[in-house]
C-alpha cells in the first residue's frame, strides 16, 4: 500500500550536507523533509573529519549551530609538515591573511543539527530508505522510500540527493547525462581514536619512505590519528604497540620526539578515492556532497565542500522562493563545480605529495621531498598550500 506526501522540498540523507540544507531552507521559511536510512545513533557516531575551514564555522555559526562549537572547537593557526627528519611550520594567518581552522569532529557538527532539527524543525525521518527518485524531467519528482515497513512515496517540488556516495539519487539521472571523473589509490588509512592528549598543539602531516602519518586530535584529552597502510589492510594485524611504534618511526625527527601513548579504540581502515559527478543538477533533482563529489581525506576537505554545496543551493532555493526566478539554481551545478575542482585538485595534490606508494622510484620520492622543501622554504609555495587548506571564502 502507497500513501502519498507532499514537501516543497526533499533531501535525501541526514549526513552534513541534508541536515544543514534542511536547516538553512527551514530558516527562509521553506518546507522541507529530511529521508534518512540508518537511525540516529548510527547516523551520529560515524567517525570522519574534523576540520572546519572559516566559511564552515560561518555557516554553521549563522544558522544557529555554532554554540557547542565555539565552546569545544580548537582553534588553529597552522600544521606541521614533516619529512626527511625535519619539521616546518606553516602559519596559517600570516600566510593567507588571516585565516585559520577550527578542530571540530564532524560527528559533533551532526549531533548539533540533529539536535537542532528535532527541537523546533523542520521534519526528519530516521529509518527512511529512498529506493527510487523518479520523475527528475517533471514538475513534481517523486521519492519512494520505505518506512516503518510501509512503502510510501513522497511528491516535491525539488529532490535533492544528499545521500553520500553510495546513495540512489545519482543512479536517477540517465547515464547519457551525467558523467563521473574518478580516480582511486593504491593505498587506505588505518584511523585511531587514542585516549591520550595530542602530543602536540597543532597537526602534524608527516611524510616518510615507510609511508604517511597524520597526528589530528578530537578534543584535548583524545587525539585521532593515521597510518598509511596498503588496501585490504585488516584492522586486527595492527596490535596497539604496532600503530604506535609506526606512528613514531614515521614521525621520527633528528632530534628526540615520542608521541605520547594511551589506548586505542575505534580502529578502522579507510579508503581513499576522488570522484566528481557532473553535473550537479538534472531536471528538479539536484545532488551535494558526497552524493556528487568524493575527496581522500589528506587535507580535511569532504565536510568543508559539502557545507559550501548546500550552502550556495540553500541560497538559490531562496531566490526561487521569493522571486520566482531559476537564475541561481540554473547557476548552482557551475558555481559549485569550481569550488569542487579546486579542492579535487589540493586534496590529490596532497595525497600524492605525502604518501609513498610501495611502486614508486627513488626518482618519484626525490620529487616528493623537493615539493615539500619548496614549500618549506618559499613563501609564495606555502600561501598555496594554506590557502586551500583554510578554505577560499564562499562566494
Ligand atoms: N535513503 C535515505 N538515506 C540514505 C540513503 C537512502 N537510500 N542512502 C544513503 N543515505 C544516507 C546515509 O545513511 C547518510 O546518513 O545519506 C547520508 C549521507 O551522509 P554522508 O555520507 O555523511 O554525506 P554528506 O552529508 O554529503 O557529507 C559529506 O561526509 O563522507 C563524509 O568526508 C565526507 O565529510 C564529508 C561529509
Ligand atoms: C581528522 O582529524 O580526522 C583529520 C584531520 C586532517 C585531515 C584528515 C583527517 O587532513
Amino acid at each position: 500500500m502507497t500513501a502519498a506526501r507532499h514537501t516543497t522540498v526533499g533531501i535525501i540523507g541526514a549526513g552534513p550536507a541534508g541536515l544543514l540544507l534542511a536547516r538553512l531552507l527551514h530558516q527562509a521559511g521553506i518546507d522541507c523533509l529530511v529521508l534518512e536510512h540508518r537511525d540516529r545513533a548510527y547516523v551520529e557516531q560515524r567517525q570522519r573529519a574534523g576540520i572546519l575551514e572559516q566559511g564552515t564555522v560561518d555557516v554553521l555559526r549563522a544558522c544557529g549551530a555554532g554554540e557547542r562549537m565555539d565552546r569545544e572547537g580548537l582553534v588553529h593557526d597552522g600544521i606541521e609538515l614533516r619529512y626527511d627528519r625535519r619539521a616546518h611550520r606553516l602559519d596559517f594567518p600570516a600566510l593567507t591573511g588571516g585565516r585559520r581552522v577550527t578542530v571540530y569532529a564532524q560527528t559533533e557538527v551532526v549531533k548539533d543539527l540533529i539536535a537542532l532539527q528535532l527541537a523546533s524543525g523542520p521534519s526528519l525521518l530516521f529509518g527512511a530508505q529512498a529506493v527510487a527518485v523518479e520523475g527528475a524531467d517533471t514538475s513534481r519528482p517523486r521519492i519512494r522510500y520505505r518506512h516503518a515497513g510501509r512503502e510510501r512515496t513522497l511528491t516535491c517540488d525539488y529532490v535533492i540527493g544528499c545521500d553520500g556516495f553510495h546513495g540512489v539519487t545519482r543512479s536517477a539521472v540517465p547515464e547519457g547525462e551525467r558523467r563521473t571523473y574518478e580516480r582511486s589509490y593504491p593505498y587506505s588509512w588505518l584511523g585511531v581514536l587514542a585516549e591520550v592528549p595530542p602530543s602536540s598543539d597543532e597537526l602534524i602531516y608527516a611524510h616518510s619512505e615507510r609511508g604517511f602519518a597524520l597526528f589530528s586530535m578530537r578534543t584535548p584529552t583524545v587525539s585521532r590519528l593515521y597510518l598509511q597502510v596498503p588496501n585490504g589492510t585488516d584492522p586486527a594485524d595492527w596490535p596497539d604497540d604496532r600503530i604506535w611504534e609506526e606512528l613514531e618511526a614515521r614521525a621520527a625527527l633528528d632530534t628526540p620526539w615520542k608521541p605520547a601513548r594511551g589506548p586505542l579504540t575505534a580502529k578502522s581502515v579507510l579508503p581513499m578515492r576522488s570522484a566528481v559527478t557532473e553535473p550537479m543538477r538534472y531536471g528538479r533533482i539536484l545532488l551535494a556532497g558526497d552524493a556528487a563529489h568524493i575527496v581522500p581525506p589528506t587535507g580535511a576537505k569532504g565536510l568543508n565542500l559539502a557545507v559550501a554545496d548546500v550552502t550556495v543551493l540553500a541560497r538559490a532555493l531562496t531566490h526561487l522562493h521569493h522571486t520566482g526566478s531559476t537564475e541561481l539554481l540554473d547557476a548552482y551545478s557551475d558555481t559549485c563545480l569550481r569550488r569542487v575542482w579546486r579542492a579535487e585538485h589540493f586534496s590529490y595534490f596532497m595525497t600524492t605529495t605525502l604518501h609513498t606508494d610501495a611502486h614508486q622510484t627513488p626518482f618519484e620520492t626525490r620529487l616528493q621531498l623537493s615539493q615539500l622543501d619548496r614549500i618549506a622554504t618559499s613563501p609564495h609555495a606555502a600561501a598555496e598550500l594554506a590557502e586551500n587548506y583554510t578554505g577560499l571564502p564562499l562566494e
